[in-house]
């Protein structure tokens, strides 16, 4: 099984004891691309020395809605000179937490803009954290549409939202939750959505998939997310880890080799 974890935290202390090994299994998984996000400036950096290590990890970089309140121009500007490193994917991650409103929500409004103005300046896709706050991401993305794509990450919302964030042309990633007994309206928006725009996420050290429910989470878990998306499909795994690399690799413009490698395969075993 070939796997893009297009969603990681790897730089995260978590795995300060054993970074190396879950790396490693990662690999051992089938995991053959990991993006690890940034959450704050700290750990943009992190991501990027990260990235900069391994050559299968690529970096986003960006500060979350929980630490709004500490983008100002001089992170901004720090921001924009890793943006244009060549390990760096994407911005993010961005967006809008109205369930813990750690920061005020007009300066969550704010950083989210001037961070989606950023994508747009260097060109990269845009990774968006949304909890309770579908309405306000839709109208300051329709506002701030840049262009240049972008991704719904761990994608919560109804059914309604992912149709009008697939007609913006978005990504919809889906992890551990796929798996939880109680998330019967996440799998029926997963039936119904176009292939071609999911992809997957462990969001590492958080969510973890049943059957490790309750663990740390790691890339090497995210067979069990391929599998029950697969499961919800009707389709083989092989056949749903080939589409979702591909749509990751579309989604990260991750190196032309790969892209090509997956899109030239026109049948899927
Ligand atoms: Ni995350």
């Amino acid at each position: 099984m070939i796997l893009v974890d297009t969603h990681a935290h790897l730089d995260f202390t978590h795995f300060d004891g054993d970074r190396e090994e879950i790396i490693e299994r990662a690999r051992n998984n089938g995991v053959i691309y990991i993006v690890n996000v940034g959450s704050d400036l700290e750990s943009s950096r992190n991501s990027l020395e990260l990235a900069e290590e391994y050559p299968f990890i690529y970096a986003a970089v960006g500060v979350h809605p929980h630490d709004a309140d500490k983008l100002d121009d001089t992170v901004l500007k720090e921001l924009e000179e890793l943006a244009v490193r060549q390990k760096v994917l994407a911005i993010g991650e961005i967006g809008l937490d109205y369930y813990y409103d750690n920061s005020p929500r007009d300066i969550q409004k704010e950083a989210f803009q001037n961070q989606l103005k950023l994508a747009e300046k260097t060109g990269l896709p845009f990774i968006i954290h949304n909890r309770e706050a579908d309405e306000d991401i839709l109208a300051i993305l329709k506002d701030n549409y840049t262009g240049n794509g972008g991704i719904m990450h761990c994608f919560g919302s109804g059914l309604k939202m992912a149709w009008e964030c697939l007609e913006l042309g978005l990504y919809l990633a889906f992890g551990g939750v796929i798996t939880f007994k109680n998330a019967e309206e996440l799998r029926g928006i997963v039936k119904e959505i176009p292939l071609e725009r999911i992809l997957l996420e462990t969001d590492c050290p958080y969510l973890t998939p049943v059957p490790f429910r309750g663990r740390r989470n790691e890339p090497g878990y995210l067979r069990y997310i391929a599998e029950k998306i697969a499961e919800i499909r009707g389709l083989h795994p092989e056949e749903l880890a080939e589409i979702t690399t591909a749509n990751a690799a579309r989604a990260y413009n991750l190196p032309v080799e790969v892209q090509y490698q997956y899109q030239k395969r026109g049948s899927l075993k």
